[in-house]
């Protein structure tokens, strides 16, 4: 699609969002201008998202894949490393056996990760002074797979009317009782010092994607003293924060958080046939009004969105003194259109039942909305692979109109990880290395294999489990 034809598109489609005529460079661009947060100077405007690669080694130690990637983005040219991936802060929160893990016999391959990062970075741009790396500390929750890929073995917040059937949760005891919930805080505070120990220069509290944190926000009827008010919802949060302080003075705390959620969606069965997916429609909620099981949705109607406690979360973060805020929404798991927008939906996902575009807009607006509010936080914008070959003209847009800091991209990096260096290099991209959202880098993990942009990078297609991929890509009646 031609420039004109994106924004022809684009204006019939998300009018609001604004799109550049052509990539500027240098100082010219937006993108380039650097961004204080205390002593602490992030050099340009583009971050990479956190991604993980399902490729650790057992003992949750980085693997040869693990260091290549973090290597990519190094070199990728963004200032900011959100958290690099999602890392387990004990082992029953793994979301898959190969998840990395923060624990004393993984400390110096997670030290030789982040040294691997830097080294990229310094010899392809010349010094890491202005590059701000953090590790993102996670418990998976209900999504946990700590022995067996494929073998679901979940700890909840609360049980859950229309997800406990899909991820194996049948019994009450698989609800964390308060008593544990103190171990849990206690584990986010012993990874945090060890990271801090490591040089990274922040830990994110993964609060996203329907992880065990981010369903404690959502926890309204969870009985005690980390359930119902959001007072309760947020004190996990809060006690994290506070033995990070005590533990690691001086380590800057950032949080990602899904600041917006809808009901799952499941493939429409009506339009879905054999291994052909239908496309996704709400799960039924009639049994299950006023909606109260979630953080972000409206409880009257939750196929759409309320800010309401997300403008509490984000004032709560400002007065704990964390700035460094990254806005993501839903969960890959049960509703990935709207969590990342895809033209072709993962192996267990669903046909989209928008424009993607649509998608990426609903996540924009919202972060534009909170950051009119909240000038003071560093926001980071997510979701905006889909917009492919203008991704940059839209990105530049954003941060000069002041929708958000800085442009967080995913998927992206694992297709073409040096996008940002050549958008601010040359002002222009390797069409050929775009990534085309067709959602192997799920399909991949879904499946029990090691994450990777199989169609774009290389490397990937000389991986036996290349080869396997496209079995699994033909069992579901896609394009190998
Ligand atoms: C393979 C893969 C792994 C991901 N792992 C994580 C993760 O570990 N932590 C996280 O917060 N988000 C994770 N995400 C979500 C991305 O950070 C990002 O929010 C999402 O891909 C949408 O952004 P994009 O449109 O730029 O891809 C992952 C996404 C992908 C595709
Ligand atoms: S597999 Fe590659 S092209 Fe496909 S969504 Fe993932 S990064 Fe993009």
């Amino acid at each position: 699609m031609s420039l004109e034809g994106f924004r022809s598109h684009l204006g019939a489609t998300a009018p609001d969002v604004p799109c550049d005529a052509e990539i500027l460079r240098g100082d010219s661009s937006p993108l380039s201008s650097p961004l204080r947060l205390g002593t602490m100077v992030i050099g340009n405007r583009w971050a990479v998202q956190p991604m993980e690669g399902w490729d650790g080694a057992a003992d949750g130690n980085p693997s040869d894949l693990t260091l290549r990637r973090w290597r990519n983005f190094g070199e990728s040219g963004a200032k900011l490393i959100w958290g690099g991936e999602a890392v387990a802060v004990s082992p029953d929160g793994r979301a898959n056996p190969n998840q990395l893990l923060v624990a004393p016999h993984t400390l110096k391959g997670l030290e030789k990760l982040r040294r691997a990062l830097l080294e990229a970075h310094q010899e392809r741009f010349g010094s890491t002074e202005d590059l701000l790396e953090g590790l993102q500390l996670t418990h998976s929750g209900r999504f946990s797979q700590p022995h067996k890929k494929n073998r679901s073995e979940p700890r909840v917040a609360f049980r859950h009317p229309l997800l406990d059937g899909r991820t194996g949760v049948a019994r009450d005891e698989q609800v964390l009782t308060d008593g544990e919930v103190a171990g849990l805080i206690e584990n986010f505070v012993v990874a945090a010092r060890h990271a801090h120990e490591l040089g990274f220069r922040f830990v994110d509290i993964k609060h996203c994607h329907g992880y065990l944190l981010h369903e404690f926000l959502g926890a309204h009827t969870r009985p005690g003293r980390y359930g119902g008010s959001f007072e309760n919802r947020t004190r996990v949060l809060r006690e994290i924060v506070a033995g990070v302080r005590r533990e690691a003075p001086g380590l800057e705390v950032g949080v990602r958080v899904s600041i917006f959620d809808f009901v799952p969606f499941r493939p429409d069965p009506s339009a879905s046939s054999g291994a052909r997916l239908g496309p996704g429609v709400p799960e039924d909620f009639s049994g299950a009004l006023p909606y109260r099981y979630g953080f972000g949705v409206d409880e009257s109607d939750p196929r759409r969105h309320d800010l309401t406690e997300g403008r509490q979360f984000l004032k709560l973060l400002a007065e704990l003194g964390i700035r460094l805020v990254n806005l993501s929404a839903g969960s890959p798991y049960y509703n990935p259109h709207m969590q990342r927008p895809a033209l072709y939906p993962p192996s267990d996902g669903y046909d989209p039942p928008e424009d993607p575009l649509l998608g990426v807009a609903r996540q924009l607006r919202v972060v534009r909305e909170l950051k009119a509010e909240f000038r003071d936080l560093i926001l980071v914008g997510s979701a905006v692979s889909y917009l492919q070959d203008y991704l940059p003209h839209v990105a530049q847009a954003l941060v000069r109109d002041g929708w958000m800091d800085v442009v967080g991209i995913g998927r992206m990096v694992l297709a073409y990880w040096d996008l940002p260096a050549d958008v601010l290099e040359k002002g222009e991209l390797q069409r050929k290395r775009l990534c085309r959202t067709f959602s192997d880098c799920t399909t991949a993990p879904r499946n029990g294999l090691v994450s990777g942009c199989y169609p774009l990078d290389r490397h990937y297609a000389s991986l036996p489990e290349a080869a396997k991929l496209k079995e699994v890509k033909r069992a579901v009646g896609r394009k190998p």
